[in-house]
């Protein structure tokens, strides 16, 4: 079992360029099915979650072939519409999969997605969106079962912003006899990125970014090349280090308008922050305050998936700061850990008190799933002594090179 090992109270400084977004590769990867062509990715992290959709491809039957930071998929030979158990476990978020099988093959059988780390994660939002658009879907064997002969669009309304129904009502709608439009729908970017690679396939989808979004279903039989946007949530994780440290970090290759709540939030504690076009350079002394609630919300709010990674750089603040987390239940398994570090951190249902402490000190910890596994490595980084972090599995689903960007702005860090 390997561990990072981190020793913490290094000075960071230096470049970063952040890697692509998996969150939008993920989608992207199950829309790369519509084509019924080539597609390739740009700007594709290597991460053991996008491996596991590349697995999911070629179980259905197309090519995919990773080459450097780059994707092909060919998903001409599409040849299977199932995605059994041991695939759906490796990637939780597989159910992306479901609106674009259905849509390609009339079909689509999917084990169910069981719980995840973050709590109960229902699919009650994407079945119903796919219902609306004409989907019979019945439950067989632990297996999901959606079969619609033709798709038709419709209008389909979330109850709630969900990222990953509105994906999914997006990639059934391309292929649907005639507009579907999706209200409420999430704003996050990966959305809009999603939707530059549709219009690519030449679909006329339009209205990413706001609450409304228009699909006009058509056939599609399209080679496209689209390169994915910046991660903003491992840009999120070096603004954190660099904020919980003595440093002077440029981070390039952002989009600095995705990151605006965080930058607000680290700016209030003490950070010198400023954007330049696609680079935020980032100035800090370590010694950061408290600041208002951190409030989590559906873009362009607050992101869940930052909430760690701050919470990590709040630890050593002066002053108690507030965190109240509304997209999960149960993501606050990172404060355990924390607190083996001498975090001072009281939870109360949703809400989180963090009491700023000056006497973090290095320890055992495990990760307990991606972003709060990340956080750790930031925590460690501004505590004395040395931490250890096990349960690393989590941390490569999403960071591409963590520690090797890290130790090259200066961490002492190392994979043992
Ligand atoms: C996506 C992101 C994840 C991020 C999350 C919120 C991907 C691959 N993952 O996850 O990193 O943390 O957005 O920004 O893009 N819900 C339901 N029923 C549903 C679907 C969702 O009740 O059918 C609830 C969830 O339990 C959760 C909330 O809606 O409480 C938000 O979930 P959602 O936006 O769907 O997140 P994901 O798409 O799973």
């Amino acid at each position: 079992m390997s561990v990072l090992r981190i020793t913490g109270g290094r000075e960071l400084r230096g470049e970063v360029r952040v890697h692509g977004a998996k969150n939008s590769v993920l989608p992207i990867i199950a829309a790369s099915l519509l084509a019924n062509g080539e597609t390739v990715i740009h700007n594709c992290p290597k991460l053991s979650d996008v491996e596991a959709a590349i697995k999911i491809l070629r179980h259905l039957g197309c090519r995919a072939e990773r080459r450097d930071r780059e994707v092909a998929v060919d998903s001409r030979g599409l040849s299977r519409l199932d995605i059994p158990h041991g695939l759906m476990r490796e990637m939780r978020s597989s159910v992306i999969f479901l609106g674009a099988l259905l849509a390609r093959g009339g079909e689509a059988s999917l084990s169910l997605p069981g719980g995840c780390e973050l709590g109960p994660r229902p699919i009650d939002l994407h079945l119903g969106a796919l219902r609306a658009l004409g989907a019979k879907i019945t439950e067989e064997g632990g297996s999901i079962i959606c079969r619609a002969a033709r798709l038709r669009g419709r209008r389909v309304n979330l109850s709630f912003p969900s990222v990953g129904a509105t994906e999914n009502a997006m990639l059934a709608a391309s292929l649907a006899e005639g507009t579907t439009i999706v209200t409420n729908a999430a704003r996050e970017p990966e959305i809009w990125d999603l939707q530059c690679y549709l219009r690519a396939l030449g679909v006329n989808a339009y209205g990413a970014g706001t609450p409304t979004v228009v699909v006009e279903g058509t056939r599609i039989s399209a080679d496209v090349s689209h390169s994915v946007i910046p991660d903003r949530i491992v840009a999120a994780t070096y603004l954190a280090a660099a904020a919980a440290t003595r440093s002077k970090v440029e981070l390039s290759g952002v989009i600095p308008a995705h990151l605006a709540t965080v930058v607000g939030t680290l700016r209030e504690m003490g950070c010198e922050i400023r954007a330049e076009r696609e680079t935020l350079y980032i100035e800090s002394d370590g010694n950061l305050r408290a600041v208002r609630p951190v409030i989590t919300e559906p873009y362009p709010g607050f992101p869940t998936d930052a909430q760690p990674q701050l919470m990590a750089a709040a630890l050593r603040a002066k002053g108690t700061t507030a965190f109240v987390e509304n997209i999960f239940e149960n993501r606050y398994r990172h404060a355990e850990e924390m607190r083996r570090l001498g975090a001072d951190i009281k939870i109360e249902g949703r809400v989180a008190m963090v009491t700023g402490t000056d006497k973090l000190t290095g320890a055992p910890v495990t990760a307990t799933d991606l972003r709060g596994g990340a956080a750790l490595a930031v925590a460690a980084l501004g505590a004395e002594g040395v931490t250890e972090i096990s349960g690393l599995h989590h941390i490569d689903r999403g960071y591409d090179g963590l520690e090797d960007t890290l130790r090259a702005l200066g961490a002492e860090i190392r994979r043992a």
